[in-house]
């Protein structure tokens, strides 16, 4: 077998490992071995790309390329040492935005390669697909990049996270495409630079705009886009750099993503195509007045006595539980009233926290038991009938405007009914509002009380008092 063969042999096991990487990861049980699937191909693809570029590379350029691999692999393992869950999505936007600058890099590459040369060494009858390829490569390429860099400045608070709301935003948004349709046949026909310095300069634009019209409610959908985006944008170098399992692994980042983005958008009630297409047809609306009354305090140790005469016990945790990292006392908590014959269980919201699966890795991380961590359609209707629900730094996702306010901004997303049991118990440091930035009228209910301050602190002195 000669190298390009042993290669493109290692490309489908690597490819294959990337599938069940996928397949494992969609499960806790499994998560692990997804990963090891996940390292294992890329160290596969990785060591077969060496092998093939050493090939036709100079010894310096084998130097170059394992200097820029150290430098990469340092700064990638630090950030992932010190990056805390709660920093996650900025850091997944930012290393979208580098997918996306390669892609550029590569497409640009992929001119000066061949159309700046008149189409030297490439067979005429393939010559139009190379350029098609390369402006499509380009455009998604500079898409995402600036997307990502606006959703990295959002989700980091650099920049404000409030939609930008343009006159005519959905003219410029499809504006820009008409212009892409028309600027890559007139690139396939004549390719020439300034058509292709004309698109990427409207891609850049496009992104920035995209990500910027989309709320800060929204970026999670968004930071899922981004990811398929990067995946198409590496299908298209793939294509470009005729490697296969590029193309294998950029269409199932795409496709993955792509999907990841519909489910969240069904959680959180929104329209796919309005979130896709950068805020499209989305109303702002107005700030809340209304007045909601009084909200109860209650302090731990009448939270413990509430809690040592319950006989169930649900946990709703949320986005104060990660910056609270809550989690460990709060798998204490667990720990101390299932000894005691208490049932206690978890509620998870889909897009509880600020990831997918933030709150189910957290509660892994304090071994929590799997069994007793359900999903929300799994525990909705078992709200009705519980003694004590402990909302743990969570706000929208148990928020019942959702459900009864249709002129809220979060209406109809689907939230974790608490309200329906016996009595609520809030852990929050004030009565600040949530992510989506909208009042909780849960707090003012009769069965509802307030559990004021830092949320691990909260729940150690509840320990101390059971
Ligand atoms: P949020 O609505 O974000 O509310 C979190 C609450 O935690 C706040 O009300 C805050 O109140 C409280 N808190 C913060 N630090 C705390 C601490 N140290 N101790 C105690 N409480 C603390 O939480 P959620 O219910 O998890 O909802 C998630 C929101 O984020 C949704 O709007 C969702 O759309 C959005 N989002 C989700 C994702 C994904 S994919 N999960 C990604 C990005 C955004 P105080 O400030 O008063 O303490």
């Amino acid at each position: 077998m000669n190298a390009a063969n042993a290669a493109q042999a290692a490309y489908i096991v690597a490819a294959l490992l990337f599938i069940l990487a996928l397949a494992g990861l969609s499960k806790h049980e499994t998560s692990r071995s997804g990963i090891v699937f996940g390292i294992s191909g890329m160290v596969i693809a990785l060591a077969a790309t060496i092998g093939l570029a050493t090939r036709s590379i100079t010894a310096g350029g084998v130097a170059l390329l394992v200097i820029a691999m150290v430098i990469g692999a340092v700064i990638g393992l630090w950030r992932a040492r010190v990056v805390e869950m709660t920093g996650m999505p900025e850091l997944i936007a930012m290393l979208h935005s580098f997918v996306g600058l390669a892609a550029v890099l590569v497409g640009w590459d992929g001119y000066y390669e061949v159309e700046a040369k008149g189409g030297a060494g490439f067979p005429g009858s393939l010559l139009r697909i190379h350029h098609a390829e390369v402006f499509i490569g380009v455009f998604i390429g500079a898409v995402t990049f600036t997307g990502s860099v606006v959703a990295f400045l959002k989700l980091s608070a650099r920049i404000k996270s409030a939609p930008l709301t343009l006159p005519g935003k959905n003219v410029i948004n499809l504006g820009s495409l008409v212009v892409f349709a028309g600027l890559t046949v007139a690139f396939v026909i004549h390719p020439n630079l300034g058509l292709l310095i004309a698109m990427t300069l409207v891609a850049l634009l496009l992104g920035v705009h995209l990500v910027a019209s989309i709320g800060g409610g929204d970026m999670p959908v968004v930071v899922s886009m981004l990811n398929s985006y990067s995946g198409w944008a590496a299908a298209a170098s793939g294509f470009l750099l005729d490697n296969n399992l590029l193309i294998v692994t950029g269409a199932l980042v795409g496709s993955s993503g792509a999907y990841l983005s519909y489910i969240m958008c069904q959680a959180m009630n929104r329209s796919f195509i309005s979130v896709i297409a950068g805020g499209f047809g989305i109303v702002a609306s107005g700030a809340d007045d209304t007045d909601y009354g009084d909200y109860r305090e209650i302090n731990a140790q009448d939270t413990a006595d509430l809690l040592k005469d319950a006989s169930s016990v649900i946990i709703t945790p949320g986005y104060g539980m990660a910056v609270a990292q809550a989690q460990y006392p709060v798998a204490d908590l667990t720990r101390k009233l299932r000894e005691r014959g208490v049932e206690v269980r978890f509620g998870i919201h889909p897009v509880a926290g600020r990831l997918p699966g933030h709150m189910n890795v957290l509660l892994a991380e304090a071994k929590v038991p799997y069994d007793i961590v359900l999903e929300m359609d799994e525990i909705n209707d078992d709200f009705e009938g519980t003694s004590v629900v402990l909302v743990i730094g969570a706000n929208d996702t148990v928020n019942p405007a959702a459900a009864e306010d249709p002129s809220s901004p979060i209406a109809g997303m689907p939230v974790l009914r608490v309200w329906e049991a016996k009595s609520v118990i809030v852990f929050k440091r004030s009565m600040a509002a949530g992510y989506a930035g909208v009042q909780n009228p849960l707090f003012f209910r009769e069965n509802a009380q307030m559990l004021f301050g830092d949320a691990k602190e909260r729940v150690e002195d509840i320990i101390r008092a059971l």
